[in-house]
């Protein structure tokens, strides 16, 4: 049978409650026949030798004319324990002598026997007794022939009467079937105790043991690989579970195996990744910080020697106007052409305007220092060891490289920096790559501003502060259109990005974590809530080598 609807554990309980209640239903039914059959069988032999000897001590009696003697018989027969009533007919079918008084001289119309007339008849020309049961089997009859007397003329016999006895069946019945109720009981407690042993031995051997390794097998399937059933004996049952235990075993041996096999290509594609990104990021840092610092270096010589020479120029100048006073002042009438010259010039007004286009060109070369300084404090080409920096003004050569995507444009209106420096003690870093950081985190927060639509002010809130005494704490704040919970945990992945192809390689917040966790034995975390902006926190220890 291949489809089997019903637990063992039912099943088994209910097949040998099924299996006894029929056996003892069928022997109790057994049972009741054979008493019943038993009971017949008895009181028919007690009837053919009750009956046969009494009609023959009858005969006797009536050979020898003794009346009293047979009326004896027939009221001694009647005491026997099953007897119900004894009669005896004469050739006429009149009663002679009967248990029961009130019968006597009846015709046998009139009593018991009545419906047996025709069998009484048979046995009388037979002159063979009968014993039949009635068709409720309740009573047995006995039918025999009595010769009563004869006529000295007659060859046979001429007077025959008849022997009629009726046992009583239905006590003895009813007894029996006591006796057999009794007998099925305890037949039927004994085969309850044997189907609860049976029960037991299958509920041991069989049951709980399917039980265990169904329990085992489903434990496997859901991922739990621990699991042995561990059953003992050299049956099918062990046997199986013997297999299974081998077969978990080896899934589990083989499954270590291939979490070991994906954990070390995982570490390995990871690594492969973080240094594929390092190159990248490398690379393009390199080439920016390499141009950043060139150009410094090319706008330095030339604004030095503009800015050098500002102060002869003006010193020149303050020479010659003195000049032009003293000559005025000595000429005070100047020939015509000087006087037409000087008018076409408007010598008065440059006189006036001279020092301060001075000033301001000093203003201009010093504004053009400011900003090589800035480039090359950015750029840091130079300096790949250890230095103890001023954090801020690492973030401000940042904002000045990132100042064109500050300002308004035609899509989008101007980001607004506001800065809330803390004082803070010089921080041993590396420069450079920390001012890769800002530079990546601020580009974001730019990055995300654009996206905003509408005409809420856009700004970046850049919050420096000293924490727990050696710690500085970096907060770069846009309030953007934040990140959302399922981005969240994905930012910080080599080669993520949200990014349209070509505008974000994702690589920019991995090197950040990078240089602030492995390089600065720092933190690097972020605080975001859709619609209200993105906040990194920068932490770093203030002295790296300690
Ligand atoms: N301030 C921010 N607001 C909203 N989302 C941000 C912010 N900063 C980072 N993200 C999200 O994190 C992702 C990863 O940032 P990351 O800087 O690593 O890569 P990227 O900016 O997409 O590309 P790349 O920096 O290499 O040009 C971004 O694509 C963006 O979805
Ligand atoms: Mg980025």
């Amino acid at each position: 049978m291949s489809r089997f609807p019903f637990p063992l554990r039912f099943s088994i309980p209910v097949i040998l409650l099924l299996f006894g209640s029929v056996l003892g239903l069928v022997s109790f039914q057994r049972e009741v026949s054979r008493s019943n059959t038993r009971t017949e069988q008895e009181i028919s032999q007690e009837a053919k030798f009750s009956a046969s000897q009494t009609s023959g001590l009858l005969e006797y009696q009536y050979r020898h004319a003794d009346g009293k003697g047979a009326e004896l018989t027939i009221s001694q027969i009647g005491t026997a324990p099953n007897i119900r009533l004894a009669l005896l007919y004469d050739e006429n079918n009149r009663v002679i002598f009967s248990t029961r008084f009130e019968l006597r001289n009846r015709l046998i119309k009139d009593t018991p026997a009545s419906n047996q007339l025709s069998l009484i008849e048979k046995v009388r020309q037979t002159r063979s007794g009968k014993i039949i049961l009635s068709e409720d089997e309740q009573t047995l009859m006995a039918i025999y022939p009595v010769v009563l007397g004869s006529l000295s003329r007659d060859i046979l016999p001429s007077r025959v009467g008849v022997l009629f006895l009726e046992y009583n069946l239905a006590d003895l019945k009813a007894q029996a079937y006591r006796n057999a109720w009794e007998r099925s009981l305890v037949y039927s407690a004994t085969l309850a105790l044997l189907c609860t042993v049976l029960w037991l031995f299958f509920y041991k051997t069989l049951t709980l043991r399917v039980a265990q390794l169904v329990l085992a097998s489903n434990s496997l399937a859901q991922g739990n690989l621990n699991v042995r059933v561990n059953l003992q004996g050299s049956d099918e049952l062990a046997k199986i579970s013997n297999a299974f235990d081998r077969m978990a075993e080896e899934i589990q041996n083989n499954t270590e195996e291939l979490h070991k096999k994906q954990k070390q290509l995982k570490q390995a594609l990871y690594s492969l990744k973080e240094t594929q990104s390092q190159l990248i990021q490398a690379e393009k840092m390199s080439s920016l910080g390499q141009m950043v610092a060139g150009i410094a270096h090319e706008i330095n010589n030339p604004v030095n020697f503009i800015h050098g020479n500002l102060n002869y120029v003006e010193e020149y100048t303050q020479d010659l106007l003195s000049l032009v006073h003293l000559y005025q002042e000595h000429y005070p009438n100047a020939s015509l052409k000087i006087a037409e010259q000087a008018e076409e010039i408007d010598l008065k007004f440059m006189i006036e305007d001279f020092p301060k286009l001075l000033t301001s060109m000093k203003v201009g070369t010093e504004r053009i220092c400011e900003i090589v300084t800035s480039l090359r404090n950015f750029s840091r080409f130079d300096e790949s060891d250890l230095k103890n920096v001023d954090i801020h003004e690492g973030i401000d050569s940042t904002l000045l490289i990132l100042q064109h995507r500050l300002k308004d444009t035609l899509n989008s209106p101007s980001i607004e920096i506001i800065k809330e420096y803390g004082h803070l003690p010089k921080v041993e870093c590396y420069a450079g790559q920390l001012n890769q950081v800002f530079m990546n985190i601020i580009s974001n927060g730019i990055d995300a501003l654009l996206e905003l639509k509408g005409n809420k002010i856009r700004e970046i809130r850049i919050r420096t502060e000293v924490k727990d005494s050696d710690w500085v704490r970096v907060a770069i704040a846009d309030n953007g259109p934040g990140i959302t919970p399922e981005v969240q945990p994905r930012i910080f992945d080599p080669f993520f990005t949200t990014k349209p192809v070509g505008s974000g390689t994702g690589l920019g917040l991995s090197i950040s974590y990078q240089i602030i966790v492995e390089k600065h034995g720092g933190r690097l975390s972020c605080i975001s809530a859709i619609g209200k902006g993105t906040t990194f926190l920068i932490e770093i220890p203030v002295g790296l080598k300690s």
